[in-house]
């Protein structure tokens, strides 16, 4: 039988055949099949060996109470936002991947975090192997990073990156960005799957074996997928996403994954001259562009992200359409939800939208996930389409279930207090049974006007 010198990789989620398949049979996308070499496993295990970098120091079992904790160090990067969403700072040798569009600023935030990182005596080998030395250099005067603690090295081959980690001994590694690394053990092309996933193997051993911090860099796939994202996530302590509108300042970092922290946290920052601004009232900015007198279908509704509550603008716009099919659009809330958000307004309030097309939008490029939002997207369709003015004093919460009924939402009591923070003088909320619960919420020194249906909360929210 010949023997088979190559397999096919799904570039999505690392499956393998041993022929081309159009459509991957476990994350069923298409097109994702790239061929790559197969190696002779002997050949890797005894370059992997030489290489001295795979050490097993525990054997044997323990029982759970005699099992001690290590101790997690954190460094801060000195960025409020940074920290927050990785939980509080830097976990002492953890692996953090960082991932977002080409040119949302990624090597901006990891060049300022290095800056600070540099000033509290930590020692940072920066890895440009995407860009030049020199053109790091010239970000890093404009974020005025030029610092005796941070070095940097333009190499893409991964086991020189380690040789010279292990001479200079960093507190900090950056390899920016780990697409354009490769492994000289491997015989498939930069910026595959199993390129990607092995570098990232050994970055993630040798930064586990002399304790370095390592942040990876990865861009995200036309399909908003950080390459080989499953493969990745797997292996890594903390995903991290920064995403930002293409047009807009505004940038955003998410965190996806945390094993030493809350995930959903949110950091917010501006892109400015200078590099990264941290944004310490989001609710601010967002609501900044309001109009005074606002227009029919608008609301603003107070969303938690992680620990923290924003206070966001929902616009909709509904209007006759030219087309067959009326128009659905949803920007920064889920197409499904809105879907069924107008299916109850057609069902339970009698608005008849088979003739219109529905267009929503999130201000501020957030992505609202909870249901939550479901009301104020409600009343923001609904005003639009009655044209009636809404009251620009008021927010919205509940989440709507598929009788009109208001459902009740978590953490009220953080979401009432940004809003009467942000000068909001009524909320709209879901009917609270709890008498205790309810005496508390008044204290908080906002107008409240508890809900059972969509129905009802219309005659407060208009002008
Ligand atoms: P960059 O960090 O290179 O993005 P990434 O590493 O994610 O590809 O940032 C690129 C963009 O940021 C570029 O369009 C210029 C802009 N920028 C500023 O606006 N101000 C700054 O101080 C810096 C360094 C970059
Ligand atoms: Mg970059």
């Amino acid at each position: 039988m010949a023997k088979l010198k190559s397999k096919w990789v799904c570039q999505n989620c690392g499956y393998e055949s041993f022929s081309y398949l159009g459509k991957c049979p476990e994350c069923s996308k298409f097109s994702t099949f790239v061929e790559e070499i197969i190696q002779d496993k002997t050949e890797i295990k005894s370059k992997n060996s030489s290489m001295n970098i795979i050490k097993s120091e525990n054997s044997g079992y323990t029982k759970i109470r005699d099992v001690k904790i290590d101790k997690t160090v954190r460094i801060s990067s000195k960025m409020e936002e940074f920290d927050r969403v990785l939980g509080g700072g830097f976990v002492e040798g953890s692996l953090i991947l960082l991932a977002g569009d080409p040119g949302i600023g990624k090597s901006t935030l990891i060049l300022q975090a290095a800056k600070n990182l540099s000033e509290q005596n930590k020692k940072v080998l920066y890895v440009c192997a995407e860009e030049s030395t020199s053109q790091v250099k010239i970000r890093a005067e404009r974020l005025n990073a030029n610092s005796d603690n941070i070095y940097l090295t333009q190499q893409n081959c991964l086991e020189e990156i380690i040789k010279q980690t292990e001479e200079l001994k960093p507190d900090f590694l950056v390899v920016d960005s780990i697409q354009s690394v490769f492994s000289a053990n491997i015989l498939s092309s930069t910026g595959s799957i199993s390129q990607i996933r092995e570098c990232t193997n050994i970055v993630m051993r040798i930064a586990k074996q002399h304790n370095i911090t390592t942040i990876v860099i990865g861009h995200v796939t036309k399909e908003g997928n950080i390459a080989g994202p499953k493969v990745l996530e797997h292996m890594v302590d903390a995903v991290l996403n920064f995403e930002g509108e293409r047009y807009k300042t505004t940038r955003i970092l998410r965190g996806i994954k945390n094993r030493f922290g809350a995930i959903s946290e949110v950091g917010i920052f501006n892109m400015e001259d200078g590099g990264l601004v941290e944004i310490k009232n989001p609710s601010e900015l967002f609501l900044s562009d309001r109009e005074i007198n606002t227009t029919s279908g608008s609301t603003v509704i107070p969303t938690i992200e992680g620990k923290r509550c924003l206070l966001l603008e929902i616009q909709a716009l509904t209007g006759a359409t030219p087309y067959p099919n009326p128009r659905r659009v949803a920007r920064g809330v889920e197409y499904d939800r809105l879907l069924q958000i107008l299916a109850v307004l057609e069902k339970r309030v009698g608005l008849n939208l088979s003739k219109q097309d529905v267009y929503i939008n999130v201000i501020g490029g957030i992505e609202i996930e909870e249901p939550a939002a479901d009301l104020g997207i409600a009343i923001a369709v609904l005003t639009s389409s009655r044209d009636i003015t809404t009251n620009k004093e008021t927010v919205c919460m509940g989440e709507i279930g598929l009788s009109g009924e208001i459902r009740s939402v978590d953490n009220l009591e953080i979401r009432l207090k940004e809003a009467r923070k942000m000068g909001f003088k009524k909320a709209v909320i879901p009917y609270i049974s709890n008498q205790t619960i309810k005496e508390r919420l008044d204290k908080i020194g906002i107008k409240l006007f508890e809900v059972k249906k969509i129905v009802d909360a219309i005659n407060f929210i208009v002008n």
